[in-house]
């Protein structure tokens, strides 16, 4: 009897982490035409990109004196990590030459860094205005 309790209570413990685990569960980054782009305002992030980051990422984002943040090596990176971890980066160290950008300009980034991956159509201008 006693083991079957704590067998049971071992249940609801995964449970409650499972769930817990899920009530958080971070956005992971998912690349592939259609696919969801994480929270942030993209034409927002759009505007920011072609202000700043062109420069060294190039407008295409094909890369330039930095590396590209679209095609297969770049998703390569990203797949399946966490949306934040990649604003994260981008808050801390991008503008390469003068980072530090708050939060929120970082999270536009990446929903614009996703869109031009998932959903360019939904971009001004389309993907590399084509
Ligand atoms: C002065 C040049 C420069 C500018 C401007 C710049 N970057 Fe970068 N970026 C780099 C370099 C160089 C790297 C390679 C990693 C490193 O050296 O830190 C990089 C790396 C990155 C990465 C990681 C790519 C990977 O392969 O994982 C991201 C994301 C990124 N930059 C986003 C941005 C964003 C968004 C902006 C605009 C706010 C920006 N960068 C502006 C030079 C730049």
């Amino acid at each position: 009897m006693k083991k079957r309790w704590r067998f049971a209570g071992c249940i609801a413990l995964t449970i409650a982490w499972t769930s817990a685990a899920a009530a958080q569960s971070p956005v992971t980054l998912d690349f592939g035409p259609g696919k969801p782009v994480p929270p942030g305002d993209a034409s927002m992030g759009q505007n920011m990109f072609t202000a700043i980051c062109w420069a060294c990422h190039s407008s295409d984002l094909s890369g330039y004196k930095g590396p590209p943040l679209t095609g297969p090596s770049f998703y390569k990176i990203w797949q399946g990590r966490r949306a934040d971890a990649l604003s994260d980066l981008i808050r801390n160290t991008m503008p390469k030459d003068d980072p530090g950008m708050s939060e929120r300009a970082a999270r536009d980034l990446v929903a614009f860094i996703v869109t031009y991956a998932n959903r360019p159509e939904s971009l001004k201008g389309g993907q590399n205005g084509k």
